[in-house]
């Protein structure tokens, strides 16, 4: 399986099942002289975490990081920093149970890798869906975790702002509340609606769709590089590469089909410090490719986890029909798990363009 690395300068490569004994990464080309501890990527870790509430699933996972190269000891401040070699992370896997899937081995899910996998490969690690799993998600989150380190004034954050049906109030948008709701909900009464909500997916072995808003603030102006290198075709490619995304939008996006030109052009002022000012943001931070200064926004589409208990119509590997019925341990709605994930995509995107802005530009 070719393509397991992601970036140009900034370069991460992820490997790893789900039911095999560790999951890892190498990261390529992070500049020597910054300081890294595993407490910098274990906090990020921890909240992609699988069993932290009864709406992700119920794999425990403690999902412990170690450095096995490319930090060394500084004088200077008693710590630890890259050294500009390969940083290569590894999480041990500490909760298969692979029986769970015995009864996948030979059929396919409806909505899952299973198919193309065999159909591609041959062979299919079924366990947990192996390569296909989002297990490996872990590893772009400890990866963007060092991705953030190259980029220490850029505030990346992000937010689940639509499950199934229920969209957020964004009038109510309140950051500190993503802290607050298993859900990372910017919005506290929409958390208590979902909450609800998702008790009766989740009890009814079901599962529902989300959407997912990412915000990059304080990201300088002319990262991205016209016409193959745009930052907001990265960012798309980026977002779309997580597990179950079907959709990304960047600043209005699908909305601006229906907005004017005058509603949509973000005017120009100049600002009392002598920089310009934009009076709104609908081109999401980014123009001709290149950011422009303001907030880099985007926002994805996760489909429902194929993964549930009413049996749907399917084959097995011998072509012959049957019903699948997917036993084991899911999350009900995998859109809260990504909002780590795609936190992890934006700041991995940000880097490699800072990184490639300073190759080109000095
Ligand atoms: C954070 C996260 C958790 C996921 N957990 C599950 C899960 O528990 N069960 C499942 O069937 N799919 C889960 N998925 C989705 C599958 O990994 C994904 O649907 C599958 O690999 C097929 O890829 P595709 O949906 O991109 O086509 C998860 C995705 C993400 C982002």
């Amino acid at each position: 399986m070719s393509h397991n690395s992601f970036g140009h300068l900034f370069r991460l490569t992820t490997w790893g099942e789900s039911h095999g004994p560790a999951i890892g990464c190498v990261i390529d080309g992070c500049p020597p002289g910054i300081g890294l501890t595993t407490e910098d990527i274990q906090k990020y870790l921890e909240k992609r975490k699988p069993g932290q509430s009864k709406y992700t699933t119920q794999r425990q996972e403690k999902d412990l990081v170690k450095i096995l190269s490319g930090v060394f000891e500084d004088e200077e401040t008693d710590g630890q920093v890259t050294t500009g070699t390969p940083i290569s992370l590894m999480i041990e896997n500490m909760d298969q149970r692979s029986k769970d899937y015995g009864d996948i081995k030979d059929s396919f899910r409806p909505g899952h890798a299973d198919f193309t996998y065999d159909h591609k490969y041959g062979v299919r690690d079924y366990r947990g869906g192996g390569r296909s799993s989002a297990r490996e998600t872990a590893m772009r989150v400890a990866g963007g975790a060092v991705a953030r380190k190259v980029l220490p004034d850029v505030t990346i954050r992000g937010a689940l702002v639509q499950v199934g049906p229920h969209k957020i109030n964004r009038d109510n948008w309140d950051w500190d509340e993503t802290g607050n709701n298993p859900f990372f909900c910017p919005d506290k009464q929409a958390a208590a609606l979902w909450a609800d909500y998702l008790d009766g997916i989740r009890k009814g072995g079901s599962s529902i769709g989300a959407v997912i808003e990412v915000v990059a603030e304080n990201v300088p102006a002319s990262l991205g590089a016209p016409v193959y290198g745009k930052l907001d075709q990265d960012i798309a490619s980026a977002m779309m590469s997580i597990n179950a995304v079907k959709g990304v939008e960047i600043g209005a996006g699908f909305d601006s089909a229906a907005l004017t030109g005058e509603e949509n052009a973000d005017q120009i002022r100049m600002g009392q410090d002598g920089k310009p000012v934009f009076l709104s943001n609908k081109a999401g931070g980014i123009l001709g490719g290149i950011s422009t200064g303001q907030p880099v926004t985007c926002r994805f589409v996760v489909k429902p986890t194929s993964s549930i208990l009413t049996p749907r119509q399917s084959i097995d590997a011998k072509g012959n029909e049957i019903d699948v019925m997917t036993k084991g341990r899911h999350d009900p709605c995998v859109g809260i798990r990504a909002v780590p994930v795609g936190e992890a995509m934006m700041a991995l995107v940000l880097a490699d363009h800072y990184l490639r802005h300073r190759a080109q530009m000095g």
